[in-house]
């Protein structure tokens, strides 16, 4: 088992009902601590990296890394590129193993994001690589990505009709009032949208920002249609409460292979609930 693209899986889960939890790493550790739990829950999972992240890591450290996983597990893993926004950036990192892209062309005016998406698609396909794209504009931060609040677009049905059938991608992430980071106040999503959305469109549609976003809305967007749900900030929260915890209750702590362990606990719990939310508990 190998890295694989994450259009089988999406599928799969759009027929099933239910969502692929995305998570993203940052090292070993939640590396360890995701395929873990997903492959003793027997779930499928996606293990997302932003640009930020390949640089920090290194991208040949990550793709071995992940690339154990899978094979210790044996479990097939998507190790997906997150909000990339460059095509040769793409090009390098599919050519070194990698199998699911996002290309996050969402800044751009709706002709210069189907130019970009569509030369990505091209490319991609031929090295069997899935290729999800945005519509739309979530506010928040994800890395150096910071979109404010005046400039976040919610996503138009007609047009992701459009986009879809013009750049032949495989996964849409669309902008229903989801916002990467924690919300000052719990999120209004625009559940209409969603639906009309899921009406108007036949491939699985993707959920970014879910930090934050209550259980329930989680799962009625899944009701309505989502079938990859993007998790980042509350593992990263959780990891280095339960660290500055353990510091706190043991100061003279120097050796990370007791300071890291409370935090991969703290994540894991945090991975067993959103594989819970997703519904795709038993689906592997
Ligand atoms: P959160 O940090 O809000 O969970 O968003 C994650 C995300 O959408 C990654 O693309």
């Amino acid at each position: 088992m190998f890295l694989v693209s994450s259009r089988e899986m999406l599928f799969k889960a759009q027929l099933g009902g239910y969502a692929v939890p995305a998570f993203n790493i940052h090292n070993l550790e939640t590396v360890q601590v995701i395929v873990e739990t997903a492959a003793e829950m027997r779930s499928p999972v996606i293990l997302a990296g932003t640009p930020g992240t390949f640089s920090y890591a290194g991208t040949d450290y990550l793709v071995q890394i992940c690339r154990q996983a899978a094979v210790k597990h044996k479990m097939p893993i998507a190790l997906h590129l997150d909000h990339h926004e460059s095509f040769s950036d793409i090009q390098a990192k599919v050519e070194s193993g990698i199998k699911s892209a996002m290309i996050d062309g969402s800044h751009f005016e709706f002709e210069q994001n189907i130019e970009l998406v569509r030369n990505v698609v091209q490319f991609c396909h031929k090295w069997d690589c899935s290729v999800e794209a945005e519509l739309g504009r979530l506010s928040g931060q994800e890395d150096d990505l910071i979109v404010d609040e005046k400039n976040a677009l919610y996503t138009d049905p007609d047009a992701a009709v459009e986009f879809i059938n013009r750049t032949g991608i495989d996964s849409l992430a669309i902008a229903i009032g989801t916002a990467h980071g924690m919300y000052k106040e719990e999120p209004k999503l625009d559940f209409d949208r969603l639906g009309e959305i899921r009406c108007k469109t036949d491939i699985p549609l993707v959920l970014h920002g879910a930090s934050g976003v209550p259980d329930e809305d989680v799962r009625r967007c899944i009701e309505l249609g989502i079938n990859k749900v993007n998790v980042a900030t509350e593992l990263k929260i959780a990891f280095s409460d339960a660290v500055k915890h353990y510091f706190i209750e043991n100061p003279k702590a120097n050796d990370p292979r007791h300071y890291i362990i409370p935090g991969k606990h703290a994540m894991k719990e945090i991975v067993q609930q959103k594989i819970r939310v997703c519904g795709s508990e038993g689906k592997l």
